[in-house]
């Protein structure tokens, strides 16, 4: 986009922010009239694939011609394939879709439903509209990949971007030219089920994922048949839910949103994700559909954000459930009004929106806005120009072999080792041809569906090889002793007891358990208890207590407390929902044919009542370093500080953890310069574009000191000390993954620049202040000593 487009679009949204203030009268819209103006922060989107003079000039044309019902159609989406959500939207497509009064469609499955519907759209509506088709593809359309936290746990943008671009081909052969992804929501709370969604609790390694999502959905160009727009979600504070009770309330702080919750947001519209998805909860007592604050406020008026905002599943229907509003009517004002483009099934704004215009009370201004954020997005696809799908390009046989590569590899990088403890001479694990017999238990041994986890799109349970088939496969069958152990939420005694024979038939167990993917993780699916389901902690206890060397092999879409399994299992594997490839990936890891290199993402609680437990926490004044917390306060220093009288405050592992097959010594953690400028790193911040550019270099040596290759994931944090408000006791603020042969050694260097020394400060603007900075290179959250540097004046 050119400067002057750019100040043009941020100015007729400030100019219609305005006017809006006016028709309705709610608290936020004092916040919004305070909102600061786009220079008072420092980098506005650069680069958007929406921001093209000609696109802009074929948008206006088009709108010129638009009746005040054409426009209202092209605000509507439905779904017209299996629900997935709690309503089933309108059913007579063909009809609407003819008269111009549909969108958006979302939840088709093949190019031919596609390309019937699009030829009502450009063959019989008055102006030819082509569709917009979305689906939720979230981590595979047919080639299933990890779920999202896993994709996350590799720390590996480039695995990412790879999923995405292959999930962008398959969607766009089906004529799904819009994927509802990345989830971007930090999540602190893994009672939440939507944490499996997301990249965990951090919002640098969110950004950074965020940034490859939308790099390998939209590719170089989002004309080219094979790309599809991404739809970064869910805005804002969906995390946050209370409780961890899926769609429940947040509260949460400005100054927390901007540190926290927006960056990954702002991270993939800077990236040009060319849609952005709201989210169902409230925020601060306003739904955050209906929330001009943060959709006009900050997203358009401070980010000049230019593409297509669409609601969440009925999400603008259910401001009448959130009592902000009397019906549908009012409902559609309000979100219309905050700056919601699309209404996703909820038919409101089909039911309403044309009234609305009519009597004043939504403006025709923020009416042609919406529209012109719907017909930019479907310009820059290339819809108008070519508005079907070939249908030869689906794959309905075999998947090919590399993008079966990719999966596997993907998933290889995911596994989180957190325990290897010795038995007899060495650790557990690797396993090898001398390890014997194996006996392989548990409902997730063999159970192709599950593997795929959570929203697997079109993933079919048919292309995955499961981790009896690969084992079977590795060390042949007359090797393994199968044993199921019951099902999730149920065992029979009988089958407990099954298991413990087989167990006790094998040299080592490999016990496969977990939660069951699509009805206990993901969207609707908040635990209140984070143990393992049915009777799988007895047929755990069972079988360990046949003495065998066990290995926990844990699926789950988020971290379970398992304080028996920690203390007593002596090796346990994070694998959580590997996708396709769950078997190859898991055996070549387990025989150390490739190395264990997956790092957690979210802190993993000892138990319930430390939640919301987080890495990147402020420290308080009463912080409880260097106490000991292993018995119950004894004096007055043990008792008033910030603490459990009952439990650790640590986590059970920290974020970042992951052990390797080997050990690694990180020593000389140095910076280049003792002193940085603040006036200049805050000039670089300021600059328009992302100018990231260097101001000194951290570095440290990290050496390979065992006798098994790593993959290593080598981490960057700082503390801020000394700043107007508080900093979080770490932060992350880069990482690189490297490689290390036994004995060997490598100097690793992460350039500095403005922002990992940034803040958001009292007036919530992003800047750098003097302080002190302690900065690790580390292996984990927890770990390492600080080299040190001052911002100065
Ligand atoms: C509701 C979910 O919250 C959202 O993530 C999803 O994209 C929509 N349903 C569409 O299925």
């Amino acid at each position: 986009m050119s400067w002057n487009s750019c100040q043009w679009l941020r100015k007729s949204r400030f100019v219609a922010t305005f006017l809006f203030a006016f028709v309705s009268f709610s608290p936020f819209e004092t916040v919004l009239a305070q909102a600061p103006e786009p220079a008072s922060n420092p980098v506005a989107l650069t680069s958007s694939p929406l921001t093209d003079p000609a696109i802009e000039r074929r948008v206006e044309a088009l709108l010129k011609q638009m009746t005040l019902d054409e426009k209202v159609g092209q605000l509507a989406q439905y779904s017209s394939g299996a629900p997935t959500g709690p309503s089933a939207g309108r059913a007579d497509y063909p009809s609407m879709i003819a008269r111009g009064e549909v969108g958006s469609l979302f939840n088709l499955d093949s190019a031919h439903a596609a390309n019937q519907y699009q030829h009502i759209a450009v063959e019989k509506s008055r102006l030819h509209i082509p569709l917009l088709f979305g689906l939720d593809v979230i981590h595979g359309f047919r080639t299933t990949f990890p779920v999202p936290l896993a994709l996350a746990s590799t720390w590996d943008p480039s695995i990412v971007e790879k999923y995405a671009r292959i999930a962008a081909q398959e969607s766009s052969a089906a004529g799904i030219r819009w994927a509802f992804s990345p989830m971007v929501d930090i999540a602190r709370d893994p009672r939440w089920g939507r944490i499996v969604e997301g990249a965990g609790e951090d919002p640098y390694l969110g950004s950074v994922m965020a940034r490859a999502y939308v790099r390998g959905y939209q590719g170089k160009n989002l004309s080219d048949k094979e790309s599809i727009a991404a739809c970064v979600k869910h805005f804002v504070g969906y995390g946050a839910a209370e409780g961890g009770r899926d769609y429940n309330t947040a509260e949460i702080s400005e100054h927390t949103l901007r540190e926290v919750y927006l960056p990954p947001f702002y991270a993939a519209l800077r990236e040009g994700s060319a849609s952005l998805m709201s989210s169902f909860n409230t925020i601060n007592g306003l739904p955050a559909t209906a929330n001009p604050f943060t959709l006009t406020g900050i997203l358009r008026n401070e980010w000049g954000f230019p593409g297509l905002v669409v609601s969440d599943w009925t999400s603008v229907g259910e401001l009448v459930g959130h009592g902000i509003v009397r019906d549908k009517a009012g409902a559609a004002q309000k979100a219309m009004t905050a700056g919601i483009d699309m209404d996703m099934v909820s038919d409101s704004y089909h039911q309403h929106l044309a009234n609305l215009v009519k009597s004043g009370k939504v403006s025709e201004a923020r009416l042609d806005a919406a529209v012109r954020d719907v017909l930019r997005v479907k310009f820059a696809l290339g819809l108008f120009d070519d508005p079907f799908t070939d249908e030869s390009r689906e794959i309905h046989g075999a998947l090919p072999k590399e993008r079966v590569d990719a999966a596997r590899q993907a998933a290889e990088r995911s596994f989180v080792l957190l325990k290897n403890s010795v038995a007899g001479s060495r650790p557990i694990l690797p396993l090898s041809s001398e390890s014997g017999t194996i006996a392989l238990i548990g409902p997730l041994a063999d159970d192709a569906k599950n593997m795929l986890g959570a929203w697997a799109g079109r993933g079919r349970p048919e292309d995955v090889v499961t981790l009896k088939t690969a084992l079977v496969q590795r060390v042949g069958a007359e090797k393994i002793h199968y044993a199921r152990g019951g099902e999730f939420q149920t065992s029979s005694d009988a089958e407990i007891q099954k298991a413990v024979e087989t167990a006790q038939q094998a040299d080592v167990v490999l016990l496969a358990l977990g939660e069951e993917a699509t009805e206990q993780t993901g969207e609707a699916a908040s635990r209140a208890h984070l143990n393992l389901p049915g009777r799988q902690q007895e047929l755990l206890e069972k079988v360990s207590a046949t003495g065998k060397p066990v290995v926990l092999l844990l699926f789950s879409g988020r971290p379970l407390t398992l304080p028996w399994a920690f203390e007593h299992v002596p090796a346990i594997v994070a694998a959580w929902f590997p996708g396709i490839q769950a078997g190859p990936a898991l055996v070549r890891v387990l025989y150390g044919d490739v190395p264990p290199s997956g790092k957690l993402v979210v802190s993993w609680p000892r138990t319930m009542g430390q939640i919301p437990i987080y890495y990147n926490a402020l420290n308080t004044g009463r912080p409880a370093d260097g106490v000991d917390l292993t018995h119950p306060p004894r004096n007055s220093l043990e008792k008033y500080i910030s603490r459990y009288i009952d439990e650790l405050n640590s986590p059970q592992f920290p974020f970042g953890f992951g052990l390797s097959y080997s050990s690694l010594e990180y020593s000389k953690t140095q910076v280049d310069s003792a002193k940085l400028n603040a006036s200049a790193l805050n000039a670089s911040l300021r600059r328009a574009a992302a100018d990231n550019a260097p101001h000194a270099t951290a570095s440290a040596n990290v050496k390979n000191t065992g006798n098994r290759a790593v993959d290593e994931v080598v981490q960057l944090y700082v503390r801020l000390i000394g700043t107007g408000m508080e900093e979080p006791v770490r932060k992350l603020v880069g990482f690189k993954r490297i490689s290390l042969a036994p004995g060997e050694s490598q100097t690793v260097s992460f350039p500095l620049g403005a922002e990992a020394f940034s803040l958001w400060d009292v007036q919530n603007n992003q800047r750098v202040e003097p302080s002190r900075v302690q900065l690790w290179i580390s292996p984990d959250s927890s770990r390492g000593l600080p080299a040190e540097l001052e911002i100065v004046e």
